[in-house]
C-alpha cells in the first residue's frame, strides 16, 4: 500500500523529537508499509539532501538505541523529502497536491505538528486545495484547543473538511503499550472482569509523575498548566480504560462510544466539590534524582509570580452501577520523585479477617513507565510459625520481557495506525469535548481565584494535601502504604 506521509511543521521539535525517530523504528522493524514517501513541509528554504542532513544531525539527540546507524539512515533518509510552504498561501496547497497526485498514492497522511493555532488555516486551506478526498486522513496533535469553546471551534473547521473518520486525534498515551494491553486484560480475559466492580474494589488511582520540570518550555508551560496538559487528555484517557463497559465489538467507534459514557458519567464540579476534590501546586526548589533543581518560578521563561499549577491530584466518581461511591484520584506533576505512570486497583480486604495482623487488601499495578507491565499483589502465608501474618507478594509480569522484540513505542504504532487507516487509539471529537466540559468548571474556578495554590518541594511527590485528599476516604497514594 504506496503512502505519502506529509509532516507540517517539519522541522519542528516534535518531528525531530518523536516523530522521525518513531518512524525510523518502524523502518528498523519492517513494518513500514512499502513505496512510502514522507515529505516534511515548513518555511524555509531547504533541498531535500540539506533536510536529510538535518535530521541525520538531530537523531545524535535521541535515545542511543534508537538512532540509526549511517547505513541505516542512508535508507532511511531516501523516503525523506522536503517542501517549502507558507501555510497561509493557497498556491503552497496547490502545488503540495500537485506534488502528491503526480504519484497518486493510495493513502495520504497529513499530520499536524504545528501550533495548534494554525489547525484551522492548515485544515480551510487544505479543503480549498482539494486535499481531502477519501484517500486522505489528517492527524492532529494535542493540544487540541485551550477549553471547550476553542476544541469545538477546531472541531468544527475539521468537520467542514474531513469527515470524522478522517480525523486522527493524537493522544500518545492511547500508543503506549500497556495501555493497549489494559484493553487485553480486561477483554481478553475472564478472571477480571466479575471483579471490577463496587463490589470488589475499593479505590482506583491514575498517576502520572514526572521527575522532569518544565525545561526551556516555560512560557508554554504556564499558558497551559498540569489539568490542560496532562489531565484533559492523557489521565482521562486511561481512567475511560479502566472504566469502560465491555465494548460489544473492537471497532474504533464501539470502544469510543463506551469511552464517552464514562466521560458522561463523571461525577460534574460544584465550587464546593473544587475546592474539597481537586489539589492544585507549583514546584520549589528541591532535590531530584540527587541533583539540586530549582523551583517553578525560577525556570526560564516563567512569568514572575505566576501562579500556574504543576501538579493536580483530583477525587472523582463515576457515577453508574459499576462504580457507584468508588472514588478515582487522578495525580500528576511535574518534579516529583520519579518518573512513574502507573494506575493502581485497589481491591477490597476480604469481608472477615481470619489470620493475624488484620487485613491487607490485593491490588493490580498497571505499569505504563517506566517499566512496562503488570504487578498483581496477593497475600500469602510464609509458613515459617503458627498464626503468623499474611506477607504480600507479587506476580509479576515484565511486558518487555515477556514479548522483547514486539513492543513498538507509542508514536511508533499510532503513525503506523493512521497510515493504516485504524482509529482505536484515536480520540473522537466528542470524547474530546466531552473531556473538555468536565473539566472547564475547575479552570473557571481558578481564573477567578489563585489563593487556592499548593506549593511542593521538587523531588516530593505533591503538597501533603494530595494525601489528605486520599486520606479522607481512608486511604493512601501507593508510595504512602
Ligand atoms: C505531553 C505533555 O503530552 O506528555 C508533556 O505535553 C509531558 O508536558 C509528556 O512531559 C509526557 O509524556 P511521556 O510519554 O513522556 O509520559
Amino acid at each position: 500500500m504506496a503512502f505519502d506521509l506529509v509532516f507540517f511543521g517539519g522541522t519542528g521539535d516534535l518531528t525531530w523529537r518523536k516523530l522521525m525517530p518513531a518512524l525510523f523504528q518502524a523502518f528498523r522493524h519492517g513494518k513500514l508499509p512499502p513505496g512510502g514517501r514522507i515529505l516534511a513541509v515548513a518555511r524555509d528554504d531547504r533541498t531535500d539532501e540539506q533536510y536529510r542532513a538535518f535530521i541525520q544531525e538531530r537523531f545524535s539527540e535521541v535515545d542511543s538505541s534508537k538512532r540509526p546507524s549511517d547505513e541505516e539512515f542512508a535508507q532511511f533518509a531516501a523516503l525523506l523529502h522536503y517542501r517549502r510552504m507558507d501555510l497561509s498561501q493557497p498556491t503552497d496547497y496547490q502545488g503540495l497536491k500537485a506534488w502528491l497526485d503526480e504519484r497518486g498514492a493510495e493513502t495520504v497522511v497529513l499530520y499536524l505538528a504545528t501550533s495548534p493555532h494554525l489547525f484551522p488555516v492548515i485544515c480551510e486551506q487544505l479543503g480549498a486545495a482539494g486535499l481531502n478526498d477519501s484517500k486522505v486522513r489528517v492527524v492532529l496533535e494535542k493540544p487540541l484547543g485551550h477549553d471547550l469553546a476553542s476544541a469545538k471551534e477546531i472541531n468544527r473547521v475539521v468537520r467542514s473538511v474531513f469527515r470524522e473518520e478522517q480525523a486522527f486525534r493524537i493522544d500518545h498515551y492511547l500508543g503506549k503499550p500497556s495501555v493497549q494491553n489494559l484493553m487485553a486484560l480486561r477483554f481478553g480475559n475472564a478472571l477480571f472482569e466479575p471483579l471490577w466492580r463496587r463490589e470488589s474494589i475499593a479505590n482506583i488511582q491514575i498517576t502520572l509523575a514526572e521527575g522532569l520540570g518544565v525545561g526551556t518550555r516555560g512560557d508554554f508551560y504556564d499558558r497551559t498548566g498540569a489539568l490542560r496538559d496532562m489531565i484533559q487528555n492523557h489521565a482521562l484517557q486511561l481512567l475511560t480504560m479502566i472504566a469502560m463497559e465491555p465494548p460489544p465489538s473492537a471497532d474504533a467507534d464501539a470502544i469510543r462510544d463506551e469511552k464517552l459514557k464514562v466521560l458522561k458519567s463523571l461525577k460534574p464540579f460544584t465550587a464546593a466539590h473544587i475546592s474539597r476534590d481537586v489539589v492544585r501546586g507549583q514546584y520549589r526548589a528541591g532535590n531530584v534524582d540527587g541533583k539540586a533543581v530549582p523551583g517553578y518560578l525560577d525556570e526560564v521563561k516563567v512569568p514572575t509570580g505566576s501562579a500556574c499549577e504543576t501538579f493536580v491530584a483530583i477525587r472523582t466518581e463515576v457515577q453508574n452501577w459499576r462504580w457507584a461511591g468508588v472514588p478515582f484520584y487522578l495525580r500528576t506533576g511535574k518534579r516529583l520523585a520519579a518518573r512513574d505512570a502507573q494506575i493502581v486497583v485497589n481491591f477490597r480486604p476480604v469481608p472477615h479477617p481470619i489470620f493475624a495482623g488484620g487485613s491487607r487488601a490485593n491490588k493490580l499495578i498497571i505499569k505504563l513507565q517506566p517499566e512496562d507491565g503488570l504487578e498483581l499483589q496477593l497475600l500469602a502465608a510464609k509458613g515459617n510459625s503458627h498464626g503468623e501474618s499474611l506477607t504480600t507478594v507479587s506476580l509479576d509480569l515484565d511486558f518487555d520481557k515477556a514479548f522483547p522484540s514486539e513492543r513498538v513505542g507509542a508514536y511508533e504504532r499510532l503513525l503506523l495506525d493512521a497510515i493504516a487507516g485504524r482509529l482505536n487509539l484515536f480520540v473522537r471529537s466528542d470524547e474530546q469535548e466531552q473531556a473538555w466540559r468536565w473539566v472547564e468548571p475547575i479552570l473557571d474556578a481558578w481564573a477567578q481565584d489563585s489563593g487556592d495554590l499548593k506549593t511542593y518541594a521538587a523531588g516530593s511527590w505533591g503538597p501533603p494535601a494530595a494525601s489528605a485528599l486520599v486520606a479522607r476516604d481512608g486511604f493512601a497514594w501507593a508510595e504512602e502504604e
